[in-house]
């Protein structure tokens, strides 16, 4: 059995001093102290880990790129112990035996927990698997596939599943490849394209909108839907980050996107914090045709928690988030300190702003547009009572299990 002592954040109550026991991975007591100090002792605050339902560990396919090493190892130094990867590798992740080819590789490297999304493709509902793979979602994307058949595959998917399924939605005929200069023809060639595809997209309890964008966007929600918001939206703009390096699906927007999804987030309408870590190489960013994405799972509770510190977010709110909500949402009993979940947890200092370097973050991508921005990294992060990470060094080699398993 473990101890982990210290100011934490309990759900419905806030920041309380408490001693929590850990037995086999598990909490099995949470009880307010005196603050005696015992065992584990965290220095600053305890929070829950964050679980992360957007990541692109590129494994298999693209190991230059990322592996479920160096991407779960990125995670659990920015204080996420969870993940869930998305299909987009190479196979994409679209039938049984790929699905089972990347768990496998991902209980063989991962030192975060994770799930796996399948893509949706003709004919998925027929499979005979479709109602028993353990999967955390169904991903639609709008790449490759006419605005019939997109909208005809999510209607078919949303009304045989029992599962969410994301949207990438940016409407097919809306998205033009006029050929690029700056970062902001990217974004005129989609200037409309959520904010299309939302209007169209059906109604149901288990739409997820993946990485809302724009203002737009977020008046057209279907309603029932539920979506996530990545920190690149919240704070990056065509004026902060305009270089072509910041190419990224759905693209960045102007201060006034940012601030309607900011207050989205803040008060819950947008309910989840999701990064879209999405590495690509310099070389390849730097390229003719840099691809769209942006690395960020280390940097995502980081740079929110130095919101917190400068005001501009509850604590609460964060950990909301970033933990129960996203574990709510994909029916996960996790993400509250609470007797019964996982020991997953990380200790934070408020103190400790720090200045993000590129050469302390683990992703194979090597950069980040957050660099040198301000930030604050846990301390010490804990996969089911295990330390994992601290100080943003690895201390861990494996033990990720699948989630939905
Ligand atoms: O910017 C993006 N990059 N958006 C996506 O939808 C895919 C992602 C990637 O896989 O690189
Ligand atoms: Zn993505």
């Amino acid at each position: 059995m473990s101890v982990f002592e210290g100011k934490a954040w309990i759900s419905k109550q806030g920041l309380v001093d408490v001693s929590i026991e850990v037995e086999n991975g598990y909490i099995s007591s949470v009880k307010k102290t005196s603050l005696e100090p015992k065992k584990e002792k965290a220095q600053g605050l305890i929070l829950p880990a964050a679980l992360d339902m957007h990541v692109h560990f590129r494994d298999p396919g693209y190991p230059h790129k990322e592996d479920w090493k160096t991407g779960s190892e990125s995670a659990a130094c920015g204080g996420v112990t969870a993940v869930v990867d998305m299909p987009n590798t190479n196979p994409f992740t679209s039938d049984i035996s790929s699905f089972k080819d990347k768990e496998q590789i991902a209980k063989s490297k991962s030192i975060v927990d994770f799930g796996i999304g399948i893509n949706v493709e003709e004919n998925l509902t027929e499979q005979d698997w479709f109602g028993t793979v353990p999967a955390a979602f169904w991903k639609l994307y709008p790449y490759g596939i006419s605005s019939d058949d997109y909208f005809r595959l999510a209607k078919e998917v949303l009304d045989k599943t029992k599962k969410p399924m994301v949207v990438h939605c940016e409407h097919p005929d809306y998205m033009y490849n006029n050929p690029l200069e700056k970062l902001s023809d990217h974004t005129e060639n989609r200037l409309v394209a959520e904010e299309k595809c939302l209007a169209s997209m059906p109604s149901s309890e288990y739409l997820h909108v993946a990485h809302l964008s724009t203002a737009n966007g977020l008046k057209n929600l279907p309603p029932l839907s539920s979506t996530e918001v990545c920190p690149h939206h919240l704070l990056l703009n065509l004026d902060n980050c305009s270089s072509l390096d910041c190419k990224v699906d759905p693209p960045l927007r102007n201060v006034s996107d940012n601030t309607s999804l900011y207050d989205a987030y803040r008060n819950g309408k947008i309910p989840i914090l999701a990064s879209d870590h999405a590495p690509h190489t310099i070389e390849e960013k730097k390229s003719d045709t840099p691809p769209s994405g942006m690395p960020g799972v280390e940097t995502m509770v980081p740079l929110m928690l130095q919101e917190v510190v400068e005001n501009r977010l509850d604590l609460g709110r964060l950990v909301n988030s970033m933990a129960e909500a996203p574990a709510t949402r994909l029916g996960l009993n996790r993400g509250r300190i609470e007797v019964g979940q996982p020991a997953d947890l990380m200790f934070v200092d408020l103190n400790n702003t720090v200045k993000i370097d590129i050469d302390n973050l683990h992703s194979r991508s090597n950069w980040s547009p957050f660099e040198d921005w301000n930030a604050v990294f846990p301390h010490k992060v804990f996969r089911r009572g295990e330390l994992i990470s601290e100080n943003s060094e690895v201390v861990s080699n494996s033990g990720g299990i699948n989630l939905f398993d």
